[in-house]
């Protein structure tokens, strides 16, 4: 079955229809039909195994109840991960919170449930933004946050239960973090009339533009919603990178006027200023800042693990015909030091003799290939057993057996 998309997210809008009348424009509910619709994304079994698991962080949970959120201590448990010393979180706690008319919020849904993580990958490749996906499981007849706006784009999945909405105002489009919170007062005394008000049931679909005021509450049921958000790109974005390239040019590491050892006329700074700042943007290549803003899968910080458990299941079987292509590794370097070869991927590293650099370089660079082609003069049982370490690590992939 074909992974899910953002046309998946908008049906039965076109992304056309969606880009020219909403995005970034108005809100849209876009009320559905079948109560599953995203059981294909994310469903209530999914969200009961992930809290199955007893060996959760307490930094992957926030609690709120109107307003009230308790210090992560309160639902840390006695527990620690051997490795790490980090303390896990206390489920029956997270419960009994639940229990109490807490919401329960998830970070990082889109890392930690994989059926899901395959529908985000998808859509960070056609959206190239700065993401973020939580989960609500929120109590019968209560509310989390106050009313507020939010800095990114939000797209609410109803998954079970139902919550209705108010928006209000739409006082600034696209807030900054700065702006956002000099409105906090702004939110507060905002009479509560809301401009829109919508029930959002399973299956549905609620576009909240960033800056726009909202407030959810739940009705009779608890309520399971995903909120997608998506940070654009601005136009400042691109200028906060050029600053970064000015920044070395000479002209721009002069120290700025102070009237005793720098001494110049303001005017006359004003007129130089403006001047190089304007040279230095003729001569910068802006497309190629543009492209920098691009899904670069290689950049992402994430490793592609998925098929490995499979791939290992292989692993005896593989041979010299076999064609192997390396994975998505974030943070991927090979060194050569005192005749060894370091390979470090986030942060684990190994060690191998130099006589095998050339084969390892081969097998880890961005080609498929079949094993017995590469190096020459090592054997094919060393080559094979280079490929099932880096299967095993998660390193390669297998493209053919
Ligand atoms: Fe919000």
């Amino acid at each position: 079955m074909e992974t899910p998309n953002f046309s998946f997210l908008i049906r039965p809008l076109s992304t056309e229809e969606f880009r020219d009348k909403y995005w970034l424009q108005q809100h849209l509910h876009l009320q559905r039909d079948p109560e599953d619709y995203y059981d294909r994304l994310l469903n209530l079994d999914d969200i009961d195994t992930l809290l199955e698991n007893e060996n959760l962080p307490p930094s992957l949970f926030r609690l709120i109840k109107e307003g009230d959120q308790p210090t992560r201590d309160n639902y840390s448990g006695s527990k620690k991960y051997e490795r790490t010393n980090e303390i896990i979180a206390d489920n029956q706690k997270l419960f009994g919170y639940l229990n109490q008319g807490y919401t329960i919020e998830i970070y990082l849904a889109q890392r930690i449930i994989p059926k899901f993580t395959r529908f985000f990958d998808g859509l960070i490749g056609e959206l190239p933004m700065r993401h973020t996906a939580k989960l609500f499981v929120t109590p019968p007849g209560t509310w989390a946050l106050e009313a507020h706006m939010d800095q990114m784009e939000v797209f609410v999945c109803q998954l079970h239960g139902t919550k209705t909405w108010s928006l209000y105002d739409w006082p600034i489009k696209s807030p900054t973090e700065d702006q956002r919170s000099q409105f906090k007062e702004y939110t507060q005394n905002l009479e509560d009339k809301p401009a829109h008000q919508m029930t959002l049931t399973p299956g549905d679909l609620l576009y909240v533009p960033a800056g726009m005021i909202h407030k959810a509450r739940t009705n009779d049921e608890f309520s399971v919603q995903i909120s997608i958000g998506f940070y654009t790109n601005r136009w400042s974005d691109l200028l906060k990178n050029m600053a970064g390239e000015f920044a070395q040019a000479e002209v721009f590491r002069s120290p700025l006027p102070d009237g005793l050892l720098n001494p110049m006329d303001p005017k006359a700074f004003e007129r130089s200023f403006k001047q190089a700042v304007k040279e230095m943007i003729d001569n910068t290549d802006i497309q190629a800042y543009l492209s920098s803003f691009n899904f670069d899968p290689e950049k992402y910080p994430y490793p592609d693990l998925r098929g490995v458990f499979k791939d290992i299941l292989l692993v005896d079987k593989i041979r010299p015909e076999t064609v192997v292509a390396r994975r998505q590794l974030p943070d991927l370097s090979m060194t050569r030091q005192n005749g060894m070869l370091e390979i470090s991927v986030q942060s684990k590293k190994s060690t191998f003799p130099k006589l095998l650099a050339p084969a390892i370089e081969r097998l880890l660079d961005d080609r498929p290939v079949a094993i017995g082609s590469i190096q020459q003069n090592i054997a094919d049982e060393m080559k094979i057993e280079l490929a099932r370490k880096f299967i095993r690590f998660g390193w390669l992939r297998i493209e053919q057996l």
